[in-house]
């Protein structure tokens, strides 16, 4: 019987995608120049994961720490963005990829959002494979942001206090319904976390 690769996959792979700025200075470039061969890097990874039977990528692709860059630098990121999403957006519904976002959307630039939200409605009832990027994503905001959510549910009295469990709160967050990453990947080999996917990241390896 052939063996099956597939079966030893893990269903969820997040990556925190740094050493761009470093790949670059490396080579005598600008900073934006490592992050344009992080999203040539972003196409090779999300066609290989569906065909390694992996079910979810999550990119961590903009950090709520990552406004204190420069503004050139951080320009720069927002153009790559709107590029990708207007570049991508044929292929990833072809192949039948689901696209969601996570993370803040209040601070993005109202075009990039618009983009945001259009390829999340167009790729809603995609199937195959799921891309979440994670953009304007703080761990910590976004764990902020969910007990918002819960404490307006108990004070309006549609949730008891006591009702609020583990489940509550995952469906609460941006990731709801995604199953936890079980492996989270950071490309330049350093371990920390960086305020990435906190709750989530629970069990995951590194
Ligand atoms: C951190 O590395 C990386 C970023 C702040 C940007 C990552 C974003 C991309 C590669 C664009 C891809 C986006 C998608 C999903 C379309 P760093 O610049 O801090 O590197 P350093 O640690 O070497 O300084």
């Amino acid at each position: 019987m052939p063996k099956d690769d597939t079966a030893k996959q893990p269903e969820h792979v997040a990556i925190i995608m740094d050493g761009n700025g470093r790949w670059a200075r490396r080579r005598g470039l600008p900073r934006i120049a490592g992050h344009k061969r992080g999203v040539e890097t972003v196409r090779k990874i999300v066609d290989a994961c569906p065909e390694l039977g992996i079910k979810y990528l999550t990119l961590f692709a903009f950090s709520t720490e990552n406004w204190k860059r420069s503004s050139e630098e951080i320009d720069g990121l927002m153009q790559l963005f709107r590029l990708y999403m207007t570049r991508e957006a044929e292929k990833l519904k072809r192949e039948d990829v689901r696209v969601r976002f996570l993370g803040r959307r209040e601070g993005l630039a109202p075009d990039i959002v618009d983009m945001m939200e259009n390829l999340e409605a167009e790729t809603a009832d995609r199937t195959r494979f799921g891309l979440n990027v994670a953009l304007n994503h703080g761990g910590r905001d976004e764990i902020s942001r969910a007990m918002q959510r819960i404490a307006r549910k108990v004070s309006d009295g549609a949730l008891q206090p006591d009702a609020i469990t583990e489940e509550v709160i995952n469906a609460h967050l941006d990731s709801a319904g995604l199953p936890d990453p079980c492996l989270i990947v950071r490309t330049s080999g350093e371990f920390r976390i960086s305020n990435f996917l906190l709750w989530q990241a629970a069990c995951a390896e590194s």
